[in-house]
């Protein structure tokens, strides 16, 4: 079996020869091809941090086992790491965490072992940088929620909980505010999980997780959040087993995987040896079991528990009264421990199964459409405008412009209503939204809309517009706070 592999900047050619020195020593069944990503990438001259022949590489091979890598500082550069992840549409991010004996946390030290997953969407959400000054003042993203995405992110979270043995499935979320985004993605949960009768599901508010997870990590077993939410929260549970350098990481899709250390290219460190290899070596695990190579990837897990237990360790972590040992040598100690096990928590023996991979030429770009087909109405429009009027002002001028069906409804400010009511303690910014509905029982076209935005433009600088849709009997947008 062939993979692809990109060493990456700063200490990834060290860790990445420490363990693939580690995979060579247990005889895995792996030939690499290693390709070039990274930092000297763009100094070439490539803009995504790739050459074409690792594109393709990576493309065809389906794995990608990659160390971390540098995003060159300035603007029209994008991470390497988010466009390989988004490009190749890995859309589950699997970050598992367990107690690991030999790494010392609170958590180790009061008996309480924990063993959770969180599986991040990583594809939408605010990760897709769509942004926008709409005024000198005023900057807005978008974030993207998409069915179809959910879709894809909750079905790998259940089944994967449902190979891991997992008893509970959770879905973080932020649906009490965000209702139609998060709203959606918690909706795609419930659904799925009708799917899943044996395991219990069930949802918890993203910041009572927080405090949840700090106080009581060891109820949890498997996570799933959006984006944003899932990266700070998968940081947050690397704090609990002992920080991002025991932490790693499965970027999967349908058709590319990528495996990778969840932390930095540390330039503090590089060059030196010194760096440790642990979080690329179970994201490496991770990779082995993805393949099927459950025994040799449990082998090598038994050895580097082993290895962490007896207080072997690199400058970053562990017992400071036992000198620590630099990368070479750390890597060496756990091919000296092959076939040892950890007398805490070692991993239990799982039968090896032949991978198939899903890497079949494909000439189109997939889309992905639910089976969703309620009639569609629109009923107004939102204009985001510019302005330094007072609400009151505001909404004499712009009445003067509604059209025979079109009547203003409510003007916002930073989507707090500020008309027909409000207060006159919310402070403005230069920027609000006014919202036109139809009053009649037929539904508007988007030409209305258009000779709305022409009339409209004579008095304002419009900044955006967004168009007010239903979809049956579901109107398809939020209510101003206040409204
Ligand atoms: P970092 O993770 O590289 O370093 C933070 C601190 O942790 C440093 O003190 C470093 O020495 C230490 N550290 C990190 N990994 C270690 C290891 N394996 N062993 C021992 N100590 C370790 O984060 P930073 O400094 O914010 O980022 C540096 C560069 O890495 C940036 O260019 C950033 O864009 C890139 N980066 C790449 C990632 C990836 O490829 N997935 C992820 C995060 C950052």
């Amino acid at each position: 079996m062939k993979i692809a592999v990109a060493k990456g900047d700063g200490i990834g050619p060290e860790i990445m020869e420490a363990v693939i020195g580690i995979f060579d020593a247990a005889k895995l069944p792996l030939e690499y091809q290693y390709v070039d990503m990274g930092k000297w990438v763009f100094d070439k001259g490539f803009s995504n941090g790739m050459t074409p022949e690792a594109k393709d590489a990576i493309e065809q091979l389906g794995v990608l086992f990659k160390g971390p890598m540098e995003t060159p500082k300035g603007k029209g550069v994008k991470s390497v790491n988010v466009t390989a992840r988004k490009t190749w549409n890995t859309y589950a991010n699997d970050r598992k965490f367990q107690t690991l004996s030999g790494v010392d946390t609170v958590f180790s030290k009061a008996g309480i072992n924990i063993d959770l997953t969180i599986v991040r969407e990583n594809i939408e959400d605010t990760y897709g940088g769509i942004e926008h000054m709409l005024t000198q003042d005023v900057a807005i993203a978008r974030r993207f929620i998409t069915r179809g995405g959910s879709e894809q992110v909750i079905r790998y979270a259940f089944e994967m909980a449902q190979k891991k043995g997992a008893k509970r499935i959770t879905c973080g979320h932020k649906a009490n505010i965000m209702k139609l985004t998060d709203g959606l993605f918690l909706e795609v949960f419930n659904e799925i999980a009708k799917e899943y009768p044996n395991l219990k599901a069930d949802d918890v508010i993203v910041d009572d997780l927080c405090m949840k997870l700090v106080s009581r990590p060891d109820l949890f077993d498997v996570i799933v959040l959006t984006n944003l939410q899932g990266d700070i929260v998968s940081d947050l549970c690397a704090g609990l087993v002992g920080g991002l350098g025991f932490a790693p990481s499965s970027n999967i899709g349908d058709h590319i995987s990528i495996f990778e250390a969840v932390h930095g290219t540390a330039p503090d460190i590089a060059g030196k040896n010194i760096a440790n290899p642990t979080s690329l070596l179970l994201s490496g695990l991770n990779m082995l079991r993805h393949l099927g190579m459950m025994e040799k990837a449990v082998m090598i897990e038994n050895a580097l528990l082993f290895t962490l237990e007896s207080g072997i360790h690199t400058g970053d972590f562990g017992d400071k009264s036992i000198p620590s040992v630099n990368t070479t040598v750390f890597a060496k100690a756990i091919i000296d421990n092959f076939g040892k096990q950890p007398s805490h928590h070692p991993r239990p023996s799982l039968k090896d199964f032949d991978f198939v991979p899903t890497n079949s030429a494909i000439s189109k770009n997939p889309m992905l459409l639910s089976s969703k087909n309620e009639p569609h109405k629109i009923l107004g429009a939102d204009f985001f405008i510019e302005s330094t009027l007072q609400p009151n002002e505001l909404a004499a001028l712009a009445i003067m412009h509604e059209k025979d069906q079109l009547k203003l409804v409510t003007i916002s400010n930073r989507g707090t209503q500020v008309w027909p009511t409000g207060s006159v303690f919310t402070n403005l910014v230069n920027q609000f939204r006014l919202r036109f509905e139809t009053d009649a029982a037929s539904p508007l076209t988007q030409a209305d809309i258009l000779n709305l935005y022409s009339a409209l433009s004579k008095d304002f600088t419009i900044s955006s517009i967004e168009i007010l849709n239903m979809w049956g009997d579901k109107k398809a947008y939020s209510l101003a706070q206040g409204q």
